[in-house]
């Protein structure tokens, strides 16, 4: 149930447009021509890995047959770093491009949001830096993911790496007008990936879903992408090439961005501090840090948290805690890492962690309230993977 308790004002984001369906890769063309835009230089940002599958191709082959000049940067890698930004602004002031097209992962749709402004605004990458507006409205810009899991193509965010800390470019201005989800570009995504990419999927939405700021939007996307990933996860994952699970997911990866209006909660701030520690994907620290934020919550939002655990269960009623086991069991089932000790981190890691959490990554979003003392049993009981004791202790309150 939706819930509009509340009266507060919320200001929700999404992309204008959004195509979606098997082969809607080829059909960009439509919205150009849709927005006038009926040839002339198109700036392309991909992801190294994209253009050396081809990926790129099948956006690239149908607009240039249409008449289109498409010109590609293609020197994105994961966690794309200031320099890597500023080599793209200059390729993106190179031409009088009419239009972006960012495909890939999080990381090239982050990017290709960040060439369409820049391409039309004076200044260097870090006179943006945080919540930001740009004088002149960016480029047209098309998300095309090739993965199911970042949201990337439906949120106002763009994410880089300065000097080693994550930073970012917030603006309204940066939320793609038109989407395009293709599954069959995620086809071939290996099944460790279709894993991660879709736990990042469910994090959003869940995070999203207990966060203070939640809102009949994100709670309508929410609760759209934890049905969909209870059902069709673990078959993507099994079966690569099980296109109605493909389809389900890259949609699901699409609604848990949108519920990203709601912003994330303690989860992605403990996944940050597992990430600095070892480079393990974005998805995967999420999905480790998941189940003990929802117990870490246990107290703090008791309905919420049974709502959601029906929803998954396909139950009527379900407690709290069946949530969390839920998602332990997912993880569990895809072959994630289950505690801090299996990726290297140790209890003598703890007390950086912890202040690292409270310090670097605060949230205020977050349902119960973060202190270094409360934390101190989640990160000590993720050490080994003792999700029971978490359970145990977050339930005293
Ligand atoms: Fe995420």
């Amino acid at each position: 149930m939706i819930s509009f308790a509340k009266n507060n004002v919320y200001n929700c984001l999404s992309p204008r447009q959004l195509m979606l369906g098997d082969g809607s890769a080829g059909q960009v063309e439509k919205l150009l021509i849709g927005w006038q835009i009926s040839g002339g230089d198109l700036l392309l940002v991909a992801d190294r890995e994209v253009v050396k599958l081809g990926l790129d191709r099948k956006v690239v082959e149908p607009l240039e047959a249409a008449g289109f000049t498409v010109a590609c940067f293609d020197g994105i890698v994961g966690e794309p770093t200031l320099e890597i930004a500023e080599a793209l602004t200059e390729f993106a002031r190179q031409k009088p491009f009419k239009a972006v097209i960012g495909m890939g992962g999080g990381s090239s749709l982050d990017m290709s949001k960040l060439a369409a402004a820049m391409a039309l605004n004076q200044g260097e990458v870090t006179d943006y830096l945080g919540l930001t507006s740009f004088a002149k409205a960016p480029l047209p810009l098309i998300n095309v993911p090739t993965t199911a899991g970042t949201g990337a193509e439906a949120t106002a965010v763009s994410m880089l790496s300065v000097r080693g800390r994550k930073a970012v470019v917030l603006s309204p201005q940066l939320v793609p007008l038109a989407t395009v989800l293709d599954a069959e570009l995620t086809k071939t995504l290996p099944p460790q990936i279709t894993a991660a990419t879709g736990m990042d999927a469910l994090s959003h939405a869940l995070e999203g879903f207990m966060s203070v700021n939640a809102s009949p939007f994100s709670d309508t996307q929410a609760l759209t992408t934890m049905s969909i990933v209870a059902r069709w996860l673990k078959p993507a994952y099994e079966d690569g090439s099980n296109m109605e699970a493909r389809r389900a997911m890259i949609y699901a990866a699409y609604t848990g961005g949108l519920t990203l209006n709601a912003g994330v909660v303690l989860g992605h701030s403990v996944a940050y501090t597992i990430a600095n520690r070892c480079h393990l994907p974005h998805g995967v620290s999420c999905a480790m840090a998941l189940p003990y934020t929802i117990a870490y919550n246990l107290k703090a939002i008791p309905e919420r948290l049974s709502q959601a655990a029906g929803l998954v269960l396909g139950k009527d009623k379900a407690q709290p805690v069946e949530l969390v086991n839920w998602v332990a069991d997912l993880i569990a089932a895809l072959g994630l890492p289950r505690s801090l000790g299996e990726v290297g981190i140790t209890e003598s890691d703890v007390p950086a962690m912890i202040t690292e959490c409270v310090e670097r990554y605060p949230r205020p979003t977050n349902p119960a309230p973060i202190d270094a003392q409360r934390l101190k049993v989640f990160y000590e009981t993720m050490v080994t993977g003792d999700l029971a004791r978490t359970i145990e202790f977050y339930q005293r309150g």
